[in-house]
């Protein structure tokens, strides 16, 4: 699908709109269903759309999330996007425990063994074939996820799930869904803010190589949507 944008005055703006749009696609998928996925994303603007969806008015009980990827460090560090989302989101909404799908931690049943984490977080996703939403944020020099420029995963079409080492974003050691792992959502979001994000961005919208820039690489079934605030859309 050929990339939409939509651009808004501000992060907050950015956050509490993006917020807003979500609560619609899951109400509507839960209407058209009974159940509603959603793919979260780490990061400052990830964190904040979390946030500001506090406030929506939701069936949590039947929503499922998962990650699009995470760091790989002990359960609970403050670093790891689970932790970040249970913070912003997850600890002050009813979720249903058996539908929070979290990737392992470092000190979880699969020890210090980041490919072991992807593997089984594959083996879950064998059973999803598709997410409604999957939200993403972008890195200055284009990644999205933990998916990095000239990276083995931005290559990887086998796997669905894959350890990423020697990050350039620390923590170094994480898990990552693939770029088509993210192609299965029928939506896919890429929320960034600030204006250093402007050339990864312009440079994406330009349909730049996946190699080069990951996140042109993140294309949903039914919609690719870049939510942006003005200076991660290069306007004054
Ligand atoms: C992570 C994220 C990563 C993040 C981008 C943007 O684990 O760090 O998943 O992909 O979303 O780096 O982060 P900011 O929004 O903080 O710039």
């Amino acid at each position: 699908m050929t990339p939409a944008t939509i651009v808004h005055a501000s992060q907050d703006e950015l956050a509490a709109r993006t917020a807003e749009r979500l609560a619609a696609v899951l109400a509507e998928a839960q209407a058209a269903r009974g159940t509603a996925s959603v793919v979260l994303t780490g990061g400052r603007t990830g964190g904040a759309v979390l946030a500001a969806l506090r406030d929506a008015t939701l069936d949590w009980s039947t929503i499922d999330v998962y990650w699009g990827d995470e760091r790989f460090l002990p359960g609970g560090d403050p670093e790891r996007n689970e932790t970040l989302a249970r913070r912003e989101l997850l600890d002050h909404v009813p979720v249903a425990p058996d539908r929070v799908h979290p990737m392992a931690p470092s000190d979880g049943e699969y020890g210090d063994d980041p490919d072991a984490a992807a593997e089984a977080y594959a083996v879950l996703l064998k059973d999803v074939p598709s997410f409604d939403v999957c939200l993403l944020g972008v890195g200055e020099e284009g990644h999205t996820a933990s998916i990095f420029p000239h990276s083995p995963a931005v290559a990887e079409t086998a796997r669905a799930v894959v350890a990423v080492r020697d990050c350039p974003k620390p923590p170094p050691t994480r898990v990552s869904l693939t770029l088509p792992t993210i192609g299965r959502a029928a939506r896919v979001w890429l929320m960034t803010a600030g204006a250093s994000k402007a050339e990864a961005v312009a440079a994406a919208l330009a349909d730049a190589d996946a190699a080069d820039i990951p996140a042109a690489g993140a294309r949903g079934r039914q919609e690719t949507l870049w939510l942006l605030d003005k200076a991660a859309a290069g306007e004054n």
